[in-house]
């Protein structure tokens, strides 16, 4: 299925388990999981841009694939890209590359806070936050989102609270905010980088859902709010969700204090985790400097599935959609169909066919809640939402 200009449409359904893919594989969907709508795990099911293609194919066809250095024009095209797409200034010596945004969690947590310290974390929220924190021996200190109206805000008390201990020095912001949807505006950013600034809390703010937003909703990346902001923090980038690269691409973090930089270098050559994947260079630097055009249609076309999830669930009693301001994950809150939280997993999964994540894996906070990907072409999101219709009618 091709558009006018030759380049695939967002519609063509493509089998997605001719490679090892995560999200319709059996470790994930279950052994019985074959048949169910596979909306959990965080990618998309579109193909990738064109000139991200063309540039892997070149690549491919070169066929000498020895040591590399990273290509010249790499760093140049991420520093257009925020600066045109994000208005943010980034000075290039201020950007080391990682193989992952989990892997630069993870050293940061590491590097800058030490075993029993506290990091603060918003629930409900990516889970494998969670994962990172336990597994370095952290404290994990919780200061829950607050749901009102069903619109998500950060509690800033709480924040300044658990801020104001001096055992607590680090916060994982996740902007914008998985699986919540919310788009963090200036005027909160800069009352969370206030607070935490007040009480020596370093933020990492994990942006790589930042490219992913709807109309009327701006991202802001945290350290483009000024120096005050950008010497108290460790920013996460990476393409793999705005292009649909995750398994072949690398990350990069933005670290504009001098010495947390240079620590975070050292850090790196310790580990070894410095060496560049040519393919995953060839792919960056083509998403980011050709691919806005596939952005725009993505962004056009998730927006049109969002309308249909919205206009579908509002006739659903006991389902609300929790509006979001990005992200290609929604939030849905299912607590009004009175289920325990296992009990409405089985019943997603075996009255609706849907293969989504439970919102429990995101903290208690999430119970009740699933959170479904809409980043799939719209024949699969229509077949699930009619199943899903079904499914609450009959119960
Ligand atoms: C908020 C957030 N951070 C990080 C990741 C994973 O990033 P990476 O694959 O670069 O480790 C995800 C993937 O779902 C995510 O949603």
């Amino acid at each position: 299925m091709l558009k006018p200009d030759n380049t695939p449409s967002l519609d063509q359904d493509i089998n997605r388990r001719e490679v090892p893919a995560l999200k319709t594989h059996l470790m994930v969907l279950g052994q019985d999981g074959e048949a169910l709508f596979p909306a959990g795990v965080a990618d998309m099911d579109f193909k990738a841009p064109q000139p991200v293609l063309d540039a892997l194919q070149k690549r491919l066809d070169h066929g000498v694939f020895g040591y590399e250095t990273v290509p010249d024009g790499l760093m140049p095209a991420l520093i257009n890209w925020l600066h045109i797409r994000h208005n943010w200034t980034v000075n290039k010596s201020h950007i080391l590359r990682a193989p992952n945004v989990l892997n630069i969690l993870a050293i940061a947590a590491s590097l800058f806070t030490d075993e029993g310290d506290g990091v603060i974390v918003q629930p409900p929220v990516f889970f494998d936050f969670y994962d990172i924190l336990h597994e370095n021996n952290r404290r994990m200190i919780s200061n829950p989102l607050i749901l009102n109206d069903g619109r998500y805000t950060m509690d800033f008390d709480g924040l300044e609270t658990l801020a104001s201990d001096v055992r607590t020095k680090m916060i994982f912001l996740c902007n914008p905010h998985n699986p919540v949807g919310r788009v963090w505006t200036k005027s909160e950013l800069q009352k969370l980088g206030d607070i935490c600034a007040r009480h020596g809390v370093l933020v990492v703010s994990d942006e790589i859902h930042g490219d992913i937003t709807f109309s009327g909703h701006k991202y802001t990346p945290f350290s483009s709010l000024g120096a005050a902001y950008s010497n108290n923090a460790i920013t996460c980038l990476s393409p793999a969700k705005s292009f649909n690269i995750a398994a072949c691409c690398s990350a990069f973090t933005v670290i504009s204090n001098d010495a947390r930089r240079t620590a975070f270098q050292v850090e790196n050559s310790r580990l070894t985790v410095n060496k560049n994947n040519a393919f995953a260079s060839v792919a960056m630097e083509a998403a980011y400097s050709a691919g806005a055009p596939w952005l725009n249609d993505v962004l056009i076309y998730l927006e049109e599935n969002l309308l249909s999830v919205r206009n579908c669930v509002k006739d659903i009693p006991g389902v609300e959609l929790i509006d979001p301001d990005g992200t290609f994950l929604l939030w849905l809150d299912f607590r009004g169909l009175g289920l325990a939280p296992d009990d409405l997993t089985a019943f997603l999964r075996t009255k609706a066919g849907w293969a989504v994540t439970r919102g429990q894996a995101f903290g208690r906070e999430g119970e009740g809640f699933a959170r479904l990907n809409i980043a799939c072409t719209k024949a699969k999101l229509a077949k699930a939402l009619a199943q899903l219709e079904k499914a609450v009618e009959n119960r």
